[in-house]
């Protein structure tokens, strides 16, 4: 079978899905983004399946079309990683298929965005719809804090930054919940804790397993079926009344610190899934 994998940087994540694939005695060429150029009219991808492990949402995406428009199957798809690469487009498809995520309102001017937020009432989370690792996510607590990060954005921000993605605030509890799905199971799950609100592992929050209730596997399954399946992880909040919302649905995760933390081979399932597409089944 003949595996490639697009990458840039190399992470522990791709140290880990290398070695998984070496343990399996299976070839693999890494694609490294930074290096490739490629020719549009004239294409031909010796490859059975690709793994997209880029560090840029961009190119990932670029790529991923040039390669799935060529016939040549990726995990993820071009389709999967537009949305996931977008909180808006990943909103948009969650309340769509009827999966529960936090109130979200859109904006296009600081004007109207601060209407947006009064709108909400305080606190909300201002975030930019590309990004990750927890950057630029803000929660405002006032009007004062929503004018002054408004302003930012309009004199120093850049395209991206002219769209406001407001979402209510969720009192969770010192956690957020990051589960891994393949397909159709929801093979792992991790509690991110942290003092601050924000959670990511990247930004300082400790992982410890997350046991898979029934609730917890369903509506990771429903949110990752509603962003067009593959392999992904998907963000919860619990709220104080009880129920768990999706934050944001991830494909290019990291799982570096999931998997002592769940004693699941996560890269031994990612890899058993990427075989089974190469292999067409
Ligand atoms: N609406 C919210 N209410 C409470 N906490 C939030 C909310 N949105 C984000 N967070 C916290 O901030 C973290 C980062 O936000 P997220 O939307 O996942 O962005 P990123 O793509 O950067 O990970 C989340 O893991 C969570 O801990
Ligand atoms: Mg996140």
């Amino acid at each position: 079978m003949r595996i490639g994998i697009l990458c840039s940087r190399i992470r522990a994540e791709e140290k880990l899905l290398f070695s998984e694939l070496e343990r399996r005695n299976l070839d693999y060429v890494k694609i490294d983004d930074r290096e490739q150029i490629f020719e549009l009219h004239h294409y031909a991808y010796p490859y059975d399946v690709i793994v997209e492990r880029c560090i840029q949402h961009s190119r990932a995406l670029y790529m991923l079309k040039i390669l799935n428009d060529a016939g040549v199957p990726t995990v993820n798809t071009y389709h999967v990683a537009l949305t996931c690469g977008d909180k808006f487009l990943t909103t948009q498809a969650l309340i769509h298929a009827g999966v529960a995520t936090p109130r979200c309102l859109l904006a296009f001017t600081p004007e109207s965005a601060l209407a947006a937020i009064e709108q909400l009432g305080y606190p909300v989370v201002l975030k930019p719809v590309v990004g990750s690792w927890g950057r630029m996510v803000s929660k405002i607590n006032d009007r004062d804090a929503a004018e002054a990060v408004l302003e930012h954005r309009d004199v120093l921000g850049s395209y991206q930054h002219a769209i406001f993605y407001i979402q209510e605030y969720i009192e969770k509890p010192g956690r957020d919940i990051r589960t891994f799905v393949v397909v159709d199971e929801c093979i792992a799950g991790i509690y991110r804790s942290s003092a601050h609100w924000i959670t990511n592992t990247a930004r300082g929050g400790t992982a410890t397993n997350c046991p898979i209730t029934p609730a917890i596997a369903d509506l990771s399954l429903r949110a990752a079926q509603a962003v067009g399946g593959g392999i992904v992880a998907i963000d919860l909040l619990e709220t104080e009344d009880g129920r768990l919302l999706v934050n944001e649905v991830n494909y290019t995760m990291e799982f570096r610190n999931s998997i002592d933390t769940t004693g699941v081979n996560i890269p031994g399932r990612i890899i058993d899934y990427v075989i089974a597409v190469g292999k067409n089944v």
